[in-house]
């Protein structure tokens, strides 16, 4: 099969979480493993339960498939698995979302979840040259005040985290809840992303943006909603991490055809594009870039400036960003 150009590009994925690459035979393989019940038979089942009427109905499923996950061969095999798979994509720099505060109340150790994911890490730069690293996550239900104990238990890590992110239900949770630990994040010279503007308002944006101070927006689509924030995000070159299918299955738009992608593109923003939960949401990478390309009929400018625009919104120091650009040019000439 003849790839097209953007599924053949090397290209970065700044928006994945690795619980939510999660597929259902892994999920099955790992319940068995360690003897965890779960409600379903086999794999068929538990896609047909991937239909979500908005952000917290996924993350309810989401979060009930992660009890799978318990030791360290687990997120070591998870977080493989995964960048087996964006490498089949041509993925070349992953910065992943991994959330420890999700599985240490089911008793597995802090260092479990992270040791297994950045050994993946290590091992994915040798085979197949990947760079990248991990997003630490935050959950945004959870009470502010338990927030600075998460990040005292990265405290061994700390050079080996790339960025601190926020995640979990939008809606009542502003991003103002988590601006102490923010703080001590950059001051451990942590890079700093927060999702907002995904179900929540605008607001939400000005205020990761403002209290915060993340580099770039998680989702983001819907700043939308004030031109001034949309001119803001432009002007400052903030890039947002938008995963046009996760959008659709979570029903932040009725349809692939409706997103608002291109004409943020349009307006000047620093859009990329990423898979966010791939095999809840019907697809890896190189699937966001080509649906969204056929759905909202981008051009190939289009397509190629969502893929350089990856690399110009990774956590990643001038040299690398110079030769991953550089490998872009030679893969897929500016036309
Ligand atoms: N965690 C995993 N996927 C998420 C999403 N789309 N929004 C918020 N938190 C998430
Ligand atoms: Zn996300």
């Amino acid at each position: 099969m003849t790839l097209s150009a953007v599924e053949a590009a090397p290209k970065a994925e700044l928006h994945i979480h690795l619980e939510g690459s999660l597929e259902p035979d892994m999920l099955l393989a790992l319940a068995a493993r360690n003897q965890v019940a779960i409600p379903y038979a086999n794999a068929d089942q538990l896609r047909a339960a991937y239909d979500f009427a908005n952000l917290q109905e996924f993350l309810e499923l989401y979060w009930a498939g992660q009890s799978v996950l318990r030791t360290e061969r687990d997120f070591y095999d998870l977080t493989h698995a995964y960048l087996a798979r964006a490498h089949r994509d041509n993925v070349v720099h992953v910065e992943a979302h991994l959330l420890p505060q999700g599985h240490t109340p089911r008793g597995v150790p802090f260092g479990a979840v992270l040791d297994g994911a950045l050994a993946a890490f290590d091992d994915a730069r040798h085979a197949f040259g990947i760079t990248g690293g991990i997003i630490l996550g935050l959950n945004r239900h959870e009470s502010q005040d338990e927030a600075p104990a998460v990040l005292q238990s990265a405290e061994p890590w700390r050079d080996r985290i790339l960025a601190l992110g926020l995640e979990g239900p939008e809606k009542g949770n502003p991003p103002s809840k988590f601006t102490r630990v923010y703080d001590q994040a950059r001051d451990w010279g942590w890079h700093l992303t927060a999702h907002a503007g995904e179900e929540g308002p605008p607001d939400y944006i000005v205020e990761a943006l403002d209290m915060l101070k993340v580099e770039r927006i998680d989702h983001g689509v819907r700043c939308e909603q004030s031109p001034a924030l949309v001119r803001r995000l432009a002007e400052q070159g903030v890039p947002l991490t938008v995963c046009p299918l996760s959008n659709v299955m979570l029903k932040v738009f009725p349809a692939l055809a409706r997103h608002n992608l291109r004409r943020l593109l349009q307006a000047g923003l620093c859009v990329t594009v990423n898979s966010d939960d791939p095999p809840y949401f019907g697809g890896y990478v190189n699937a966001n870039y080509t649906q969204s390309a056929a759905a909202l009929g981008l051009s190939m400018a289009e397509q190629r400036r969502l893929v350089r625009n990856g690399f110009i919104a990774a956590f990643i120091d001038d040299e690398q960003r110079r030769r991953c650009l550089h490998d872009l040019d030679a893969a897929w000439p500016s036309p």
